[in-house]
């Protein structure tokens, strides 16, 4: 080819074509430009304040207001329309899904009613519905603390500031129901001067302070899963210290976050949060270890947060930001997960069900043990069994059952470290076994040398009447508290709120 300056020369009407050609590209360039710039100028104002509002606002839509994106995403949050295999948003009545939920329970709350989390939409609907709150109406007490409250809604950092925090958790939990009204929000996480991350919650850095570690140098990244550590934890109510009489929000990391170090905290103050109807052992009720479960895994060992699977990047009008809505990340793989991996979409969800379905294989197992071993430890009860005979049995049902407990209630925990659930199962299936070889020989000491009959469980309602538990009675009063206490709760909150300050700009 020859050169271009000799084409042209040759045909002058190739050097206009090139000339006016150079012209629209440049033209193009400077729309595409100028197009650009409109955009960043359209962010700028999306994020330019459009209310002033206090730390302790516990609205959303008010924060929303200056976040429309991020308060939008949020609000989806209330979406129950996605189920996984085994999780997801809808509402799952658990105990009927698995009735022998109930024995393992029974004489403790959680056998009247357990369901499977739902997004933070709910907290605060789900805590006034659910049967262990009781039906407080009139002078009737809730048999739970306020401290339940804790880990619902940005009212709670906002009356601890008001009347400091061991006065919130003091007293039962009707007493702050008009106080407490606003689910998990903004203001759980962030910090209203500059939308940093922000731990609003005391029981966390109380713990952080107690085994020595500054919140204060944690990286941003260990924050996008503190900010989750907040609540996703195990924790109890400590009633002797630091106030006496007061149900303390603590969270039992001192000798560490494994199932054995829990498990021995609990053991060398003699904790025990119910005694079991059946077995009458010094049982321990697992919360729901999930920061401490995804810490023994190897997502937290590569560094990545909750944050990274639970709230992603999302781009939307050329916008990226933190998309928060919270949930089964199976309900978003190309953002949760395909921008670390690089495989199909079906590979990934099936990775997560075989650990899912290859763990709850086990557990079930433990469940099933579990269930005997309560029922054979009432029977050694019945045929004159003596304390002392009865010691390390019962201390056996305890600990098999923290372990099952750890497992099942660190949500998300067979997928965020299956290594260490599967584990943890087998060392409480090989203690159940050991109690109830203690327990078969105790029995044949007592004369009984033949098995236990396994009860007939096959549903919740069976269940439920096998240990003895008045449903319809719960149910009508708890429809009565949701009817009369509940609008009273809500229309005072109302007035208060109206008394916060926000400044338009
Ligand atoms: C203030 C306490 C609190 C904080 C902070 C918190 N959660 Fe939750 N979370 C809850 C409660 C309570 C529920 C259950 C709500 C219900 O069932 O009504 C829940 C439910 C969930 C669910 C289940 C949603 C579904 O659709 O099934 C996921 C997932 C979740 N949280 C992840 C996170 C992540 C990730 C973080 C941190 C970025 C976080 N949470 C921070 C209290 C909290
Ligand atoms: C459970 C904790 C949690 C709640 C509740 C929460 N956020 Fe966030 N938010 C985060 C995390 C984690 C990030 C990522 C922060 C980072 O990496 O710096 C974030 C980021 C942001 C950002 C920074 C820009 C971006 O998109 O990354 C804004 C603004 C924001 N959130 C607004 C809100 C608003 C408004 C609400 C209430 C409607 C809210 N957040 C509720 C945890 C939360
Ligand atoms: C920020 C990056 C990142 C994200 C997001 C992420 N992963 Fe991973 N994943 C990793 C790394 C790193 C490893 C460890 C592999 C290694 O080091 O070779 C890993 C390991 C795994 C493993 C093997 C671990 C095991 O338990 O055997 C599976 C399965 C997996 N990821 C699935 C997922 C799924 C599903 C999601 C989305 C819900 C996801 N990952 C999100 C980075 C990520
Ligand atoms: C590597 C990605 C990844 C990380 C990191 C991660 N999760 Fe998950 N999480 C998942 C997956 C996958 C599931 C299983 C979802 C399902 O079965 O639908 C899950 C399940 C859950 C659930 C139960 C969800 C439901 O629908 O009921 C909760 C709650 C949860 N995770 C909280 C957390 C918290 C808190 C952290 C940090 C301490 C965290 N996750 C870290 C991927 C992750």
């Amino acid at each position: 080819m020859k050169p271009i300056t000799e084409q042209i020369k040759n045909k002058p009407i190739l050097g206009w074509v090139l000339f006016l050609g150079t012209v629209v590209v440049v033209f193009l360039l400077g729309m595409l430009a100028s197009a650009v710039m409109e955009r960043r100028a359209e962010a700028v104002f999306a994020y330019t304040p459009q209310v002033k509002h206090s730390q302790f606002e516990p609205r959303n839509e008010v924060w929303g207001k200056n976040f429309p994106r991020q308060y939008q995403s949020y609000k989806n949050t209330s979406d129950t329309s996605f189920r996984s295999m085994y999780n997801g948003g809808a509402m799952i009545d658990m105990l009927e899904v698995d009735p022998r939920l109930v024995i393992l329970w029974a004489g403790y709350g959680f056998s009247k009613e357990y369901n499977q989390g739902r997004g933070h939409a709910y907290a605060i609907d789900d805590v006034r519905n659910i049967l262990r709150t009781g039906a407080p109406v009139g002078q009737e007490k809730s048999p739970m603390p306020n401290t339940c409250w804790t880990c619902k809604s940005p009212d709670v950092p906002r009356v601890m500031n008001e009347i400091g925090v061991a006065e919130f958790y003091k007293g039962s939990w009707e007493e702050k129901g008009h106080e407490v009204v606003n689910h998990i929000g903004c203001a759980d996480c962030h910090d209203a001067e500059n939308m940093n991350l922000r731990i609003s919650r005391p029981a966390l850095l109380e713990t952080f302070t107690r085994i020595g570690k500054d919140i204060n140098k944690v990286s941003h990244q260990e924050m996008r899963s503190l900010v989750c550590a907040q609540c996703h934890v195990e924790y109890y109510f400590n009633k002797e210290t630091p106030v006496k009489g007061v149900p303390y929000l603590t969270f039992p990391w001192d000798n560490g976050f494994s199932a054995e170090a829990m498990e021995s905290y609990y053991d060398q103050m003699e904790f025990s949060d119910w005694t079991h109807q059946l077995s009458k052992a010094p049982m321990l009720k697992a919360q729901h270890p999930g920061y401490e479960v995804y810490m023994t895994g190897v997502h937290a060992k590569r560094g990545v947060s909750c944050a990274d699977c639970h709230m992603p990047y999302k781009n939307e009008g050329g916008q990226k930001f933190t998309d928060h809505h919270i949930q089964s990340p199976l309900n978003n793989v190309a953002n949760s997960c395909q921008v670390c991996h690089r495989e199909e979409t079906e590979r990934l969800i099936q990775d997560v069900y075989e650990r899912q379905t290859k763990i709850i294989e086990n557990r079930d197992e433990l469940e099933k043990l579990l269930v005997h071993a309560h029922v054979e430890a009432e029977f050694a009860w019945k045929k004159g069994a003596t304390e002392a005979q009865m010691k390390d049995i019962l201390m056996d049902i305890r600990h098999a059952q923290w372990r099952w407990d750890y497992a099942a209630a660190s949500h998300g925990g067979s997928f965020h470290s299956p290594v260490e659930i599967g584990r943890v199962i087998s060392t409480g299936i090989t203690i159940a076994q050991e109690g109830r070889i203690k327990l078969a020989r105790l029995l044949a000491a007592l004369g009984h040398n033949e098995a236990i009959p396994y009860p007939d469980i096959s549903t919740k309602a069976k269940a439920q009447k096998y240990i003895g538990l008045p449903m319809d009675e719960l149910n009508a009063s708890k429809k009565i508290f949701l009817e009369q206490v509940i609008p009273q709760w809500d229309a005072k909150a109302a007035e208060r709120e109206k008394t916060y300050e926000i400044t338009n700009f």
